[in-house]
This record gives C-alpha cells, sequence and structure tokens, in this order.
C-alpha cells in the first residue's frame, strides 16, 4: 500500500508549478518522491543520490504492486538516476524548475545547509521551486539518548553509526532565516514534530 503519511509533492506543488522543464530529487533514497511524478509534464527527472537504489524493487516497496518488467522499462525512460555526491554535481545557473531536498540537509552543518540551498536557489529558473524538509532539534527519534549521543547543543551523533551525525535546526529561527533571505511560499510552510517543511520559490526579476 502507498504510505498515506507520506505527502505527495506533484498533488502539493501542482497549483503552484509553473515550469515544467527540469526536477531534481537530491538525495532521492528509496524515490518515493519521484515514483510520484512519474506521470507529470517534466521533461527532465533527474535523481542524485550516492546510493543507487534497486528502482523496480523500489517501485513495488513504495506503491504495494508487483514488479512487472514493462513497468519498470517505463519507469526508467522517464527518469536519469546518477550516482552523483550533490555537494560536487553541477546544477547550473536559472535552469532547473523543481528542485526536492528532502531528509537530506540535517546531515550536514548549518553553514553547509546554507550554501547547497543558495546553489539549489541560484540554479531555479525564474518562477521555479525548492521544496526542502529537514529534520529540527524537536525530533525525537534523532535526539534520543539511547540510540544519539549529543555532541553539542544542536549536533547528535548515531552511537551505532558514528558516521551518521545530524546537525538539527532550531526551526524558528530556521525559518526566520529563511524568510529573510528569500521568498517563501508560507501555504506549504510546516512544522511538525519531527521536521521542517519549506518552499522557496524564485521570483521574476522585476526591471525598474
Ligand atoms: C534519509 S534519506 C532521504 C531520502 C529521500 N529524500 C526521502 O525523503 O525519503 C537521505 C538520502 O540522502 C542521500 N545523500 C546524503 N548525502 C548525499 C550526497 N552528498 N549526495 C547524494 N546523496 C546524498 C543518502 O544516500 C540518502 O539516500
Amino acid at each position: 500500500m502507498p504510505d498515506a503519511s507520506r505527502p505527495n509533492i506533484m498533488h502539493q506543488l501542482q497549483n503552484d508549478i509553473i515550469k515544467t522543464d527540469t526536477l531534481i530529487d537530491v538525495g532521492y533514497g528509496d524515490m518515493h518522491d519521484l515514483i510520484d511524478f512519474e506521470h507529470s509534464s517534466f521533461k527532465t527527472i533527474i535523481g542524485l543520490d550516492t546510493q543507487v537504489f534497486q528502482p523496480f524493487r523500489v517501485y513495488r516497496n513504495a506503491k504495494g504492486i508487483n514488479y512487472d518488467t514493462q513497468l519498470h522499462d517505463q519507469f526508467l525512460e522517464r527518469f536519469t538516476l546518477s550516482e552523483d555526491d550533490f555537494t560536487e554535481y553541477d546544477f547550473g545557473i536559472n535552469k532547473n524548475s523543481l528542485i526536492i531536498c528532502r531528509h537530506v540537509l540535517h546531515f550536514y552543518e548549518d553553514r553547509a545547509k546554507l550554501n547547497y540551498l543558495q546553489r539549489f536557489y541560484l540554479s531555479l529558473q525564474e518562477g521555479g521551486l525548492l521544496y526542502v524538509r529537514l529534520n529540527h532539534i524537536f525530533n525525537k527519534d534523532n535526539t534520543d539518548p539511547d540510540y544519539m549521543n549529543i555532541r553539542n547543543d544542536r549536533v547528535f551523533q548515531n552511537k551505532a553509526v558514528p558516521d551518521d551525525i545530524r546537525y538539527l535546526i532550531e526551526p524558528d529561527d530556521f525559518l526566520k532565516l529563511m524568510r529573510s533571505d528569500y521568498y517563501l511560499l508560507e501555504s506549504h510552510t510546516e512544522s511538525t514534530e519531527y521536521d521542517l517543511t519549506f518552499v522557496i520559490k524564485k521570483l521574476q526579476r522585476t526591471i525598474n
């Protein structure tokens, strides 16, 4: 069965998407978000992840349906999956129409988060969107002392997997910062007990 608790980003943003050229999912993981765009009008759909998953397996898991070769082939035709490290990827300038970065940036220090967000933003076409979701300091799982060591106020290290470090934002402060630097589509701003979601829109330039 599809995961009902997982928002369908395509449905959420369908009224706000005005360009359907290139969609990039940064750290696409198990591909749930990309799959939702299978029947969208995006001309190019790119997934970047340092770990490339088996799409057919994922498709079955995500949609609760069985593997089907035809579906697999059709599916792959619509997507380019790259085993790229997004920190080294050339996103271009004024190029992409939607970038999704979901549950990825909390693995990076705050300064790096801001740099990456700026790079994503600069790569958007005018009217393009940047969908971001990241864990925050009130996330009980990421701060659970049974599993995580505290390294400082907002930095937690997984006891079992020491390379897994969470740099958790303070959501109100982070939102304030985002609002001061970017134009947010406020109807998509959401803070849950686990994470913060916001959508940045690249505004059209006005000529004075
Ligand atoms: C917690 S998963 C989230 C996956 C997916 N976006 C989602 O919301 O279900 C984080 C993903 O980011 C990927 N990732 C982290 N750092 C990355 C990097 N520098 N370049 C590419 N992928 C990265 C990981 O491999 C992992 O698949």
